[in-house]
């Protein structure tokens, strides 16, 4: 069962909204509370009492390995795995160790802002691709994509699998094509799959590590327990390298950034999970599901022309309302009249101007209750 610690999203809010007043519905980590059998595990390895440093057992990979094995049709080598403190974390000690200052950064739009900072704030330029919205979902050009690849001679892509905010799994097709394009030109590829486990039924997610070994030179692919079972502040995360050539570069280069970064307790978390909350996550699948349906119902009926784009995965809910805002500001509408804190979409890149993401990891009564207040504030 799923048990609810309502407004844990509220830390944080303060800072970020200027008001403790706002329902949380913003950053994305969840509302719920880990299954009890976990928490079971983490109060044993509190009652050990020590807590040096540790490593992963042949349990932890085990269990690791099988989700993969049955949740995405992955078969991960032990021995390609690293850790980490967080996929972020990550994805900026690769753009560091990738390239140079002078080197090329791309990604998509609109995109999880840390994906704009991983490079600009790492003082590499950036060449954003923005997709394009077509028939309610987003899309891209193959031809243009690989124009710029060349115009600016990038040298990494970093890619969200499936894409944070506007809820696209790529598929296998396109994924191929794409990398196909990026090899050809040298261009290393970073695949942040943290958004794996939130894939709607019927549709099929393809981790970039089922694609053909070909690929294996340029990739490096993200992975974590964080956002499937929140627990984020747990700081665990893996980095799955399956080119040997490209582990020992990275190995030698973690030296330097992240000597030691396992986190007893996101071990502990991450395997329990692994093993005991597949149930758990199946039962909050459906809790998504109903609050997506629930949310586009409501807009449906009172804001016709507000559209909430169609997603097959991410528990996050990306909505245009740009057609009512009429010179208001997001601020003002959102957070002034409706209160309630949501992303703003162009923190996402700027075709994201006018849209807001909503987390749809919370009770049913939250997104009911934002559902009125956003229409409330807009009619
Ligand atoms: C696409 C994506 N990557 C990474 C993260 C954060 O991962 P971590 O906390 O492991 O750095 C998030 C959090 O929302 C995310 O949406």
């Amino acid at each position: 069962m799923l048990i609810v610690r309502a407004r844990i999203r509220l830390s944080g809010m303060e800072a970020k909204f200027g008001s403790n007043d706002l329902l949380p519905l913003w950053v994305a980590d969840m509302d719920f509370r880990v299954p009890d059998s976990v928490l079971e595990k983490m109060h044993e390895r509190v009652d050990h009492g020590v807590f040096g440093y540790t490593f992963a057992s042949d349990s932890y990979f085990e269990a690791y390995e099988n989700w993969q094995k049955t949740r995405h049709n992955v078969t991960v080598n032990r021995d390609w795995i690293r850790f980490n403190s967080g996929v972020v974390n990550s994805f900026n000690y690769l753009i560091q160790m990738l390239t140079t200052t002078s080197d090329h950064v791309m990604n998509f739009a609109p995109v999880y802002p840390p994906f704009f900072d991983a490079a600009l704030k790492n003082g590499r330029p950036i060449s954003v691709v923005e997709l394009e919205q077509v028939d309610n979902t987003y899309e891209f050009d193959f031809t243009k994509f690989e124009e710029q690849i060349v115009r600016d001679n990038v040298k990494v892509f970093l890619h969200c699998s499936p894409q944070n905010p506007v809820g696209k799994i790529w598929t296998k097709e396109e994924l191929e094509q794409m990398f196909d394009i990026l090899v050809k030109h040298q261009v290393k590829i970073i695949v942040d799959e943290i958004h794996q486990d939130f894939i709607r039924k019927g549709e099929n997610f393809t981790s970039a590590l089922a694609l053909s070994e070909k690929y294996y030179p340029f990739l490096y692919v993200l992975n974590s327990t964080s956002k499937t079972f929140n627990i984020a502040a747990l700081v665990h995360s893996h980095l799955v390298i399956p080119n040997a050539a490209n582990r020992a570069e990275y190995d030698e280069f973690a030296e330097t950034v992240a000597h030691y970064p396992l986190s007893v307790f996101g071990l502990v978390a991450a395997e329990a999970c692994y093993r005991d909350a597949g149930d758990w996550l199946d039962s909050l699948l459906d809790v998504i599901e109903y609050n997506y349906e629930l949310l586009k119902e409501k807009l449906a009926a009172a804001l016709p022309l507000a559209k909430v784009v169609d997603k097959s995965a991410t528990y996050l809910a990306w909505a245009d309302f740009s057609p009512y805002l009429n010179g208001r500001s997001l601020e003002e509408v959102m957070e002034k009249d409706a209160k309630i804190a949501v992303n703003h979409g162009d923190w996402f890149g700027q075709s994201g101007a006018g849209f807001v993401r909503i987390n749809l990891a919370t009770k049913p009564e939250n997104i009911a209750e934002a559902a009125e207040r956003i229409i409330s504030a807009l009619s």
